[in-house]
């Protein structure tokens, strides 16, 4: 018998999405017939835009599209896609400077394989969204967290970033509005972090997903446009999943110098080659068309994040920041951990979560998933009378805890 494992070192040490497996099994009970509540998903509850679906129905009847086209997108999303980011964000760059990924998660991983070589360093700032951990380590980078917490609303600082850094350090992973906290950094702090990193001669990746997604007058700062000294070592990495409701869709990309993206290109093209042409001709329709859709999104999850927020604080033991982006809210449980609810006592908010799932029917994500036990990720990004129902039994059993 081979005494070779069956499956690779390298994919055997990554984890599964935490965040799905919650999603996962909150979908079982709920098929079970289970009135469970679900705040796991990170997706918008509302359907892609009309004009964006019959642009894929378009481009489905057109035989060009039953076609390989090029690996890299096509030529006119890539070029709608640099317009809309010098709109959106006032970041110039060339369609030759855009690469179409399979969702922003392609990027993430083919920014991380194209920059890293074995041992290089990433910082990345803690909590943090599942998926980066496993990209960095699949390139053989390291990850080094730096780790915030609710006293400073999930926010590093300059000092912060320089105390982990060392010379093996290559890039700076910036995400802002932050998936898993909704923390969104403002513009002088986003610049002192830049310029930091333009000192240090590090590349700077940063998401810019959830761009669209802020509030009470907070503004979203591109760190690619602040700060200009960061020249040709800047990745942006972006997609119509949020700003759209298009997570199903697939469609994302990457902005950055040419001979990253022309490199990370040829890794795709052996990859997975172009993505669907049906998906990045509805993908055309929604850079080129208005923001009036997301603004609508923007009120609902803006009324449906303040509630939330509220009712979160007033729970004994729970303690949530304001989020100011996205669509999640990340509060503390560490004061209930480890004191008994309906007869047991769980000692992490990954056995409280459990325990939650099965008492109350109401399915968070804990904090274990993103780097930082003794929290939860709760989507606001659901209805309105079930996000009540759904908090409301939170704080009922919680408030049991003794
Ligand atoms: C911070 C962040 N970046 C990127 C993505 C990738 O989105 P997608 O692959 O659906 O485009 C997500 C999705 O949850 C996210 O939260």
């Amino acid at each position: 018998m081979s005494t070779r494992s069956r499956i690779s070192a390298r994919i055997s040490a990554i984890s599964e999405s935490a965040t799905l497996a919650v999603d996962a099994k909150a979908k079982a009970m709920k098929a079970a017939g289970r009135p469970v509540i679900g705040f796991g998903a990170g997706e918008p509850d509302f359907p892609t835009p009309g004009y964006i679906v019959e642009a894929a129905i378009e481009a489905a009847r057109d035989p060009r599209n039953h076609k390989y086209t090029p690996a890299g997108g096509l030529p006119e999303l890539k070029q709608a896609i640099a317009a809309k980011t010098r709109r959106d964000s006032g970041y110039a760059a060339e369609a030759s400077q855009v690469l179409v990924t399979n969702g922003g998660k392609q990027a993430v991983y083919e920014a991380f394989a194209t920059l890293l070589d074995p041992g290089d360093e990433v910082l990345v700032v803690a909590p943090y969204w599942t998926t980066y951990p496993e990209a960095i380590k699949l390139a053989g980078g390291v990850q080094v967290d730096v780790v915030t917490d609710e006293s400073t609303g999930y926010l590093a600082s300059v000092d912060q970033l320089e105390a982990a850094r060392t010379d093996r350090t290559k890039a700076l992973l910036f995400v802002s509005p932050s998936n898993p906290t909704g923390a969104v950094h403002t513009r002088e702090q986003t610049e002192a972090i830049g310029r930091w990193a333009a000192e240090h001669d590090l590349w700077v990746v940063t998401d810019e997903i959830y761009e669209h997604l802020v509030y009470g007058g907070t503004e979203f700062t591109s760190i690619a446009t602040a700060v200009p000294e960061l020249g040709d070592r800047v990745v942006i990495l972006n997609g119509v999943a949020k700003t759209y409701a298009m997570t199903g869709w697939r469609v994302g990309w990457l902005i950055g110098p040419s001979d990253v993206v022309k490199a990370a290109t040829n890794l795709q093209s052996h990859a997975t080659s172009n993505v669907s042409n049906i998906s990045q001709m509805a993908a055309l329709a929604a850079v080129s068309g208005d923001l009036s859709a997301v603004a609508e999104m923007r009120t609902a999850f803006d009324r449906r994040r303040q509630t939330m927020v509220r009712m979160l604080n007033e729970i004994p033991g729970v303690f949530c920041p304001e989020p100011m982006g996205a669509f999640y809210a990340y509060p503390s449980v560490k004061e209930l951990i480890g004191k008994e609810v309906r007869g047991r006592r769980p000692q992490s908010s990954s056995e409280l979560a459990e325990l939650i799932l099965e008492e109350a029917e109401v399915a968070v994500v804990p904090g274990e998933a993103f780097g930082t036990p003794g929290y939860f990720r709760l989507s606001y990004a659901l209805g309105d009378d079930d996000l009540v129902e759904g908090v409301s039994r939170l704080g009922k059993l919680l408030s049991d805890a003794r």
